[in-house]
């Protein structure tokens, strides 16, 4: 890994030919500082996000000290950079292998569970312990989420109820956890789901020592203008105020992509210019998925070799390097008109979900990972007071 000032003096002194992926570490230092700054409660960074030991490592330094995991890998990974660390193992569905070894080895103590199965593997592997924090996952609407985790997870009030109760009874902490879709666009979806919530609590006598309002907090993308964060947490806040709890639970949130989005970008060469389509090197089996199958449209930037870039920015499909045809993104990519085969582009917001999701398929792999000095191509942490972004999408 080297250090660049900027992705043009990258691109100028290493002419890439493998897709290369740019970390920023001031952006994961605005981001965590912010969120640690506003959020009223603890902030558990989602490692399925961006797994790199940069962004662990930065994290870690601005002050994030917990950390949702999903698999015992992920475990690993955060007890070997610091031990010390909170880890929270959040995954509904777990191996009976992998709850015994984060219990027993790594001192995890809390677990998430949405099933009476699930509950039980938990107590029969962990020896019925007394030390666990059980969260129980209840169903959220994703209705305003971009990325739908609706389906996949999360127990339905009627099963709620008795699982609340179970849970409370074997556990040394209780919490409700939900999820409501990934880059959710209103903060009025923490509302509803809070409010369902409050009548699952209401219905089975059963109060949280714990709330875990999931990830879900957007970042920005040229299509998508969230409302600030800032926002969401108001929203939260009220919400939970209007529960009328006796004792006020402890709050959590497991932020993925609005921690770490603009922290990554993806430069990219073009193979081949057809009209509007853009043959790239890498793909929806590289960092791209996200531009493939949900069609999320990233900022990009030119830089071009030869040409000086010309103002009139028109619209681009991408095509990725592997053979199969779902390797295509639609966007519109806006770039100049005369970009050509050889020039390279700078894709943004691909701090999340971007590294994470490569593969190797067709033997397409790049693993040249390089820190960058600049500011990202758009960011809701660097925007002005009116929380202006597109001041800052060039
Ligand atoms: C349990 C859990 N927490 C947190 C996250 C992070 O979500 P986001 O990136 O939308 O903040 C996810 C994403 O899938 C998740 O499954």
């Amino acid at each position: 890994m080297a250090k660049f000032q900027c992705v043009d003096e990258l691109v100028k002194a290493l002419h890439p030919i493998d897709p290369v992926y740019c970390l920023r570490k001031k952006s994961l230092k605005l981001a965590a500082n912010w969120f640690k700054n506003n959020f009223p409660g603890d902030v558990l960074y989602a490692i399925k996000c961006n797994p790199a030991d940069l962004v662990i490592k930065s994290l870690i330094k601005y002050g994030i000290s917990h950390f949702d995991a999903a698999s015992i890998d992920e475990i690993k990974l955060i007890k070997k950079i610091s031990p010390s660390s909170t880890i929270y193992f959040m995954h509904p569905v777990k191996k009976e292998s992998s709850i015994r070894e984060a219990y027993f080895s790594y001192g995890v103590k809390a677990y998430s569970y949405d099933s009476k199965e699930e509950l039980e593997k938990i107590l029969k592997v962990t020896k019925n312990a007394n030390d666990l924090e059980l969260f129980l996952r209840i169903q959220a609407s994703n209705e305003h989420a971009e990325i739908d985790l609706s389906k996949k997870f999360g127990a339905n009030n009627n099963e709620a109820i008795t699982l609340a109760r179970v849970g409370r009874l074997k556990s040394k902490l209780f919490a409700f956890s939900f999820h409501v879709g990934s880059q959710c666009m209103h903060p009025i979806a923490y509302t509803k789901a809070i409010r369902n919530m409050g009548n699952i609590i209401k219905k089975s006598n059963i109060f949280p020592d714990i709330i875990n309002v999931g990830g879900g907090f957007p970042t920005t993308y040229p299509d998508l203008y969230p409302q600030p964060i800032k926002n969401y947490f108001k929203e939260i806040k009220n919400a939970i105020k209007k529960l009328n709890l006796k004792k006020e639970p402890k709050l959590i949130c497991e932020p993925g992509r609005a921690l770490v989005a603009e922290s990554g970008s993806t430069i990219v060469k073009i193979e081949l210019k057809k009209k509007q389509n853009l043959y790239i090197n890498d793909g929806t089996y590289g960092s791209l998925f996200d531009a493939g199958t949900p069609k999320f449209i990233f900022p990009t930037k030119a830089i071009q070799i030869e040409n000086i870039p010309s103002k009139r920015l028109i619209p681009y499909s991408f095509y990725g390097p592997t053979c199969d045809g779902l390797d295509y993104m639609k966007g519109p990519f806006m770039l100049p008109s005369n970009i050509k085969t050889g020039d390279y582009i700078e894709i943004g917001q691909l701090g999340a979900y971007g590294m994470s999701f490569r593969t190797n398929f067709n033997g397409f792999y790049s693993n040249q990972i390089h820190e960058i000095n600049d500011k990202p191509i758009m960011s809701i942490y660097e925007a002005d007071d009116n929380y202006n972004i597109k001041t800052l999408f060039a």
